[in-house]
């Protein structure tokens, strides 16, 4: 194997979404920015993630699109071939951070030519979908995976269509959607599909009025589509910049290993990023590869069903400790035991090199700690696979652990001063998993985190 580059890092989510990677990506992008230029780089998904970013001087905001690090000056933010782009919903994030650091941006986003574009047309056929089959119902309604179906129909429309403003092909696009949804009984011209801004909802429109809204919306994301490849292969050579990797979703997301068809559409494992770079970037050689998870419990939105789903009021209390809703869609999570035969597979198809552990302070006195470490179906261990009607059949296995005192964590420094029974219960998550634990979490603030 070759050796890694140095100062390269990639973070994802290492369960079902929404473990808080954005604020340990700030972290890195920030500590970078003192030696390097950085170059941060997503390779996966579109308007379905949802994280709040925070300015230097306290000011929040949710993103979707963009990806964290925003806010970290002079740092160079590409949006990768594998994504799939609303241009209305992008236009309008990059305006709010341009708001949000005195009306000029900070950073230098750069959206790759060849990111897919994920437009009206598709939210729309994917509410239309939800009215005829199972599969779907679970999406976020931002047209992701009639977007990524483009690409492997071979008819996606991609961003220098939008930016050399293809009217032919945006036109025959419209036309194909048209027919397909009134094929279901549906109408593209009056559906309405959700937006970013103004009132959170528009009515598609006419074909006209459809061409109409994307030339205005290209006006303001045109500067930033550019070709990025030669800038990523000469930057990979140089050990002048250091580069953040930023994925979307999670790998229990991912459609290959997740439960089907309660999964999103991109390659939500490290070797997406191989593919969104076209090969320039080998993810094998990114230094570390951290899948984040949630220490002491999992969460999850969606109509999956987890072996591990807790039942009692604990799941209510960790629900609003932690506010587990949905960032896009509000929706109340559902509450996990950390499931360690998932996690295992998750890790190995994700190609993870190393953890992240968050919330290690949602702990209760006197509640054991409570972790599934095998999977039974009639007495004998069996492994995770990604299929519903398997896991509805297995019976988990726990081990519990002493509880740690929440406030001797929140306070810890250092690893010296973590609590002892969070010392043991981290040596036994990475021993099981077989993967260091390179971060920890151990409060809502920014300042409440380790790295080792
Ligand atoms: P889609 O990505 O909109 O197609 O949604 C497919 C499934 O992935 C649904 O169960 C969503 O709730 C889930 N999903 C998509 N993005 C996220 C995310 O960022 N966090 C958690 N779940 C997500």
């Amino acid at each position: 194997m070759s050796k890694t580059r140095k100062n390269s890092v990639a973070f994802c989510g290492g369960a079902f979404g929404d473990e808080g990677k954005g604020r340990i990506v700030d972290e890195y992008v920030n500590n970078f920015s003192k030696d390097f230029k950085v170059i941060l780089y997503r390779d996966n998904g579109g308007a379905n993630a949802g994280h709040t970013v925070e300015t230097s001087d306290g000011k929040r905001l949710a993103l979707h699109q963009l990806p964290s690090g925003v806010f970290v000056k002079d740092s160079t933010i590409i949006l990768g071939k594998g994504m799939v782009l609303h241009p209305g919903d992008l236009a309008e994030e990059i305006r709010q951070v341009k708001e949000a650091t005195g009306g000029k941006l900070i950073v230098d986003i750069q959206i790759d030519e060849m990111a897919v574009l994920a437009l009206d047309t598709h939210r729309a056929f994917e509410n239309v979908l939800k009215e005829w089959q199972e599969g779907g119902k679970g999406a976020t309604g931002r047209g992701i995976s009639p977007a990524y179906s483009d690409v492997l129909l071979r008819h996606p429309l991609r961003m220098r269509d939008l930016a050399n403003f293809d009217e032919a092909k945006i036109r025959k696009h419209y036309q194909m959607y048209s027919c397909i949804i009134k094929g279901l009984n549906g109408d593209l011209s009056t559906a309405t599909v959700k937006c970013l801004g103004g009132e959170g909802e528009i009515t598609v429109g006419d074909e006209d009025a459809f061409i109409n809204r994307l030339m205005e919306q290209v006006k303001e994301i045109k500067p930033y589509i550019k070709s990025v490849f030669s800038l990523l292969a000469e930057a990979w050579q140089d050990p002048k910049y250091a580069f953040v990797f930023e994925k979307a979703q999670a790998i229990g997301l991912d459609p290959r290993y997740g439960v089907y068809p309660d999964v999103t559409s991109s390659d939500t494992t490290f070797a997406g990023i191989s593919s969104s770079t076209e090969g320039v970037i080998d993810h094998n050689l990114i230094e570390n590869r951290i899948a984040v998870i949630k220490a002491t419990y999992m969460s999850s939105v969606g109509a999956r069903r987890l072996p591990t789903l807790v039942k009692d009021e604990l799941a209510d209390k960790i629900r609003e400790d932690a506010h587990e809703y949905g960032a896009t869609t509000k929706r109340p999570r559902d509450i996990a035991y950390l499931d360690l035969p998932a996690l295992r597979f998750f890790c190995k198809s994700g190609c993870v090199s190393a953890l992240a552990l968050t919330h290690m302070d949602i702990v209760y006195p006197g509640k054991p700690v409570k972790v599934c470490t095998a999977y039974e179906i009639n007495d004998k261990e069996v492994p995770y696979r990604p299929d519903q009607e398997y896991l509805d059949k297995v019976k988990p296995v726990y081990k519990e652990f002493k509880p740690w005192n929440v406030d001797e964590i929140q306070k810890a420094k250092n690893e010296a001063e973590l609590p002892k029974e969070s010392k043991t219960f981290l040596k036994f998550i990475s021993k099981e998993l077989g993967i260091p634990v390179q971060v920890i979490t151990t409060g809502p603030r920014r300042d409440q985190s380790l790295i080792f």
